[in-house]
């Protein structure tokens, strides 16, 4: 990049020359964005400005002022809680914290701009120095441990199956990754649509390098220190996800072959004539008449209202899928309405493109366009009518099996060469048409773009419920949407451990809200993998079973007594820490923080937490280590720092061992390993059969005494804008006396008159004092059955 011309703004910083240019501006404390423009000649750009750009990523649009001093061939850039260095030729930087700490070194940036490149025509490229002892985290939905250095991504959503432990791209794509060095966190964030990729510290072991497929690298730097600071920002940025009804958090079934509403039917009655938990079922494509979007096959499901009334009886929310492919049959009304107002994405030739997934021949919504938006949203409508509780989006990258001739016929080898095949994978050309846009540039927002129009759809035609959709695909901001899942996976206990560090790697990214199919969509399961993965489950933010048409079924009930027994323990406890599970759901709505949590939040400057991926935190306070592996009655675990209380599923209360080292857990079948760190608590209630409301009226409150505890819990109707209850607890422990403080806030009423408080960790109490009941110790752990009033509580051991 060559620069030779500069102006400084009250809140921008822009320095270019005949065919490059660099903009810094601060768009909130702590971050800075800095939009590179390496080699503008293909987008024909008039300097000194860049071209005006909306971003389907960030939500905030506000200036900073910044301060520009210039020495000699460096301009010194700061603002509130950053400093960046620009070098004044070559644009490359360096990014500070407010300390005055380097976070990152940009090495060099570069374009290229060829007008004969087959299949797109720029290239911008920027590379990082990558210091030897950095970790890189995050990168959305990827696959591999947590620390991804040493690998390389494609940024290019893809429908994959099978995937395999290291197939990449996947459905989604998010450009951010989170570094990591003595503790100290920053953030990198490319918002580029376009195709795109990541090399980290692979090709050179000292670089990382970003590279896009447009003309520009638009980044944004973020500061930490800690981990968590990162993350806030990012999703401060990028948008938070909105809370989700609290039946969206139940268990949930699903399977590819419910082919009849009596299907649907066998299934409810099914789980509650066994007892099992139960909130929602998914409607495969099965239901649709001829693989048409937006129609029942009336044959088999002759009364949707009728079934989602029967449904919602029985506690159950039915979820419908519904894919982006339109099927092209004349009299057919999406089709003729997208085909009349010209809503269909084009051929590079400028018809409209024909293709095939399901529907066969299929044509694609240009969701890129707000107008679109609105009319794929407005066909919500009938359907939330008809008493359908939320919206499945798949095949939305968009898959497109291969392309289809005007005279009907698929062209030959799918409609591409061998080349744009390797490239393009199962979607669409890149050449094919969005407006003035190509489909190389906005295809990694396609999904994205179909779930803001169900959200859309969602919140104007049933405006008094909460939205719940869940996406495959999705890029940077799709938290503010839909829950995702990552797509097909199979039936390995390596893809159970592999839902770990993507699961958490996605909640870096933003995205709270996520699940894995359990046990595995293609593939015939174990009882032993089933049972591991349902236990597993538990933890998953969105907990669903769901099955690919051919495979064997794997309900609960299809694996013999002794199994329906232990997923039935699982769910039961999944629906014990509800309570939990859904303040932390607020509280990523309200600060971006996802519910499972590398054991690097407890203290990021632990060498060795960064490698325990088959281990997570669910929430704070809550360590999860899982049994990964068949056979295995044991497993090692690293513990973080601190103490740390074992508690089996959730139940009797062991030992506690001291952290930061490996200790070897129990874990027979009917156990999960679990661990309550010291100053950690959790609320649970009573397992159910389905949700109902979030404003519980049985609570108990499992807290490990230890220093600095800090809980709380988010009540409200479950669903809905009505009144809300936020309850924090705050406490401590200093020589000999553990206290605990609680503060009510929100007007919404309690219908519970009695809490139960267990108390772990305390040896010989002598007394407790505050407004409660007198409490007792039971196998060492103090209960205390208290008024909800209570505000102050001290126990002297
Ligand atoms: C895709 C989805 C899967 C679904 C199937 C049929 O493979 O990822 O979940 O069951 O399509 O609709």
């Amino acid at each position: 990049m060559r620069l030779h011309e500069s102006a400084i703004e009250p809140t921008r910083l822009h320095l270019w020359g005949t065919r490059a240019a660099l903009e810094v501006r601060c768009p909130m404390p702590g971050v800075l964005r800095l939009r590179h423009a390496p080699s503008s000649a293909g987008v024909g750009f008039l300097h000194p400005q860049l071209t005006p750009k909306q971003s389907w990523a960030v939500v905030t649009d506000e200036e900073q002022p910044i301060q520009v001093r210039r020495e000699g061939d460096t301009f010194h850039v700061t603002a509130e809680g950053v400093a960046l260095e620009v070098a004044r030729t070559s644009g490359t930087w360096s990014f500070r914290d407010a300390t005055g700490r380097v976070l990152a070194r940009c090495e060099a940036v570069s374009g290229e701009y060829a007008p004969n490149m087959p299949l797109n025509h720029s290239r911008a490229r920027l590379a990082l120095h990558a210091p030897e002892d950095e970790a890189y985290l995050g990168f959305g939905e990827k696959v591999g441990p947590l620390n991804k250095r040493g690998q390389r991504f494609k940024f290019w959503n893809t429908d994959v199956m099978p995937h395999h432990p290291d197939t990449d791209p996947l459905y989604i794509s998010i450009p951010f990754s989170i570094g990591l060095r003595e503790g100290i966190a920053w953030g990198f964030f490319m918002d580029e649509t376009w195709r795109s990729e990541v090399d980290v510290a692979y090709t050179d072991a000292e670089r990382v390098q970003w590279e896009s497929w447009g003309p520009e690298l638009d980044v944004y730097l973020i500061t930490g220190p800690h981990l968590a600071d990162v993350v806030r920002r990012y999703v401060a940025l990028t948008g938070r996800p909105p809370l989700p009804p609290l039946w969206s958090l139940g268990a949930q079934q699903s399977r590819w072959g419910y082919e009849h509403a009596d299907d649907i039917r066998g299934v409810i009655q099914a789980y509650r004539s066994r007892g099992l938990p139960l909130d929602v079922v998914y409607l495969d494509i099965d239901y649709l008449e001829g693989y048409k979007v937006w129609t029942w096959d009336r044959s088999r499901f002759p009364d949707p209202q009728g079934l989602t009334r029967e449904a919602a009886s029985a506690g159950v929310r039915l979820v419908p899928i519904i894919n982006p492919n339109v099927k092209a049959e004349p009299g057919y009304a999406p089709y003729e309405e997208a085909k009349e107002q010209d809503f269909l994405v084009r051929a590079d030739s400028g018809d409209v493109l024909v293709g095939e997934v399901w529907a066969r021949p299929a044509v694609f919504p240009d969701f890129t366009r707000e107008e679109v938006q609105r009319w794929w949203g407005d066909w919500h409508k009938e359907f939330l009518e008809q008493g359908i509780a939320g919206i499945w989006n798949d095949m939305n990258e968009p898959a497109c099996f291969s392309l289809i001739e005007a005279t009907g016929s698929v062209m030959a080898t799918g409609g591409r060469s061998e080349e744009a095949k390797r490239t393009e994978g199962k979607t669409l050309p890149f050449a094919a048409r969005h407006g003035r846009q190509r489909h190389v540039e906005v295809h990694n927002v396609y999904g994205m773009a179909m779930t803001k129009a169900g959200y859309e759809g969602f919140r104007k035609h049933a405006p008094q419920r909460r939205p719940f959709l869940l996406t495959r695909a999705g890029y940077a901001g799709m938290q503010r949407y839909a829950a995702a899942w990552t797509g097909d996976n199979s039936s390995h206990w390596e893809h159970l451990e592999l839902s770990m560090p993507m699961l958490v790697g996605l909640g870096l990214s933003g995205v709270a809200f996520t699940g894995a199919d359990i046990p595995g969509f293609i593939g015939q399961p174990s009882a032993e993998l089933f049972t591991r993965w349902t236990q597993l489950g538990t933890f998953y933010p969105l907990m669903r079973n769901h099955a690919a048409k051919p495979m064997p079924m794997q309900e609960p009930w299809r694996f013999g007594d002794r199994y329906l027994q232990l997923a039935k323990a699982a769910l039961e406890r999944r629906y014990r820490l509800l309570p939990t599970l859904y303040s932390l759901m607020h509280e990523a709505s309200e600060s971006g923080l996802p519910v499972l949590r590398p054991l690097l939040m407890v203290d990021p400057t632990d060498p060795e937490a960064i490698h325990a991926f088959d281990a997570f935190l669910f929430g704070r306070d809550l360590l999860v280590s899982p049994i990964t592996k068949p056979g295995h009655t044991k497993r090692m675990v690293y513990l973080p720092r601190g103490q740390w209380l074992e508690w089996p599923n959730l139940d009797k209360p062991r030992a506690v061992r001291e952290g930061g080292q490996h200790v070897i857990v129990d874990g027979p079948l009917d156990t999960v390993p679990l661990w309550l760190r010291a100053g950690g608590g959790v609320a649970l209630t009573r397992p159910a059969a389905h949700t109902t409301t979030a404003n519980w009226d049985y609570l108990e409150w499992h807290i490990h005494a230890g220093p600095d505890v800090r809980l709380s819990l988010y009540e409200d109707a479950g669903d809905g804008y009505g009144e809300s209850r936020l309850t924090t607890i705050t406490g401590g422990m200093d020589r000999g006396r553990f206290w605990l403080e609680r503060r009510v806030q929100g007007n919404l009423a309690t219908p519970r008159e009695k809490e139960t408080l267990r108390i772990y960790g305390l040896k010989g109490v002598r007394a407790i004092t505050g407004a409660l009941e007198l409490g007792s110790l039971v196998d060492g752990v103090l209960e205390v059955p208290m008024s909800v009033k209570w505000d102050r509580l001290v126990v002297s051991f």
